[in-house]
């Protein structure tokens, strides 16, 4: 298996693997073709990998910018942070580490960049074995469910800026693309 990052070459694939893959599962994530399509316009998009296997596209995880905002009543901040969605694997490859190599690759990347914080909303189940869990989120209003949105901390010494000092929760802001 090669995971590299995509190129506009590898649109189409992507597309009809994310079609494939999100055909009948959802797995409390509201991921889809045409949200990645979104993302892009919207240039939103930080990092799309693939993976390929036998020099067909398998996998593909997107990574797109989002925003963690200061209470009103705070001094004006606005700290970077990155969503995690979607994440597809072909039906007929899946369980077989495909989509834990690309969500350890993505991450890996991402820390390089020097990214803080990685959201993502999901099966607990699944994303706690890399890192993400619903406690790193909780100082954090979102329109997801809490036992469902997690977070992961890229850095050991995290920016205070995203972690909430106070009482109030901070309220995050997804590109225009996820519609919420
Ligand atoms: C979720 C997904 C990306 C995982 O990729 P994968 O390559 O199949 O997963 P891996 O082989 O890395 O990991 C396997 C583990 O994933 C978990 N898993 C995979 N699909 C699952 C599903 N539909 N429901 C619950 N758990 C699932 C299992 O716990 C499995 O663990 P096991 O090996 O102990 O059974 C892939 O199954 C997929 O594309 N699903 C459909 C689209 C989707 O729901 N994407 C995630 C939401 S954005």
């Amino acid at each position: 298996m090669l995971i590299r990052e995509e190129t506009p070459a590898d649109r189409a694939a992507v597309r009809l693997l994310i079609e494939a893959a999100f055909g009948g599962a959802t797995f409390g994530c509201n991921g889809e073709a045409g949200l990645v399509e979104r993302l892009r316009e919207e240039q939103a998009v930080i990092l799309s990998l693939v993976a390929e296997v036998d020099g067909e596209i398998a996998g593909h995880i997107l990574f797109s910018r989002m925003w963690i905002e200061q209470p009103a009543s705070s001094t004006p901040v606005v700290a970077p942070a990155v969503a995690l969605a979607p994440v597809a694997v072909s039906p007929r490859l899946q369980r077989k580490g495909i989509g834990s190599s690309l969500i350890r690759a993505g991450l890996e990347r991402l820390r390089q960049q020097q990214e803080d914080i990685v959201l993502v909303l999901g099966e607990p189940a699944y994303y706690t074995r890399f890192g993400f869990s619903v406690e790193t989120a909780r100082g954090l209003e979102s329109p997801f469910p809490p036992d469902a949105f997690m977070g992961l901390e890229l850095r050991a010494a995290p920016s205070r800026e995203w972690t909430g000092l106070g009482n109030e929760k901070r309220k995050v802001r997804y590109p225009a693309a996820f519609g919420l």
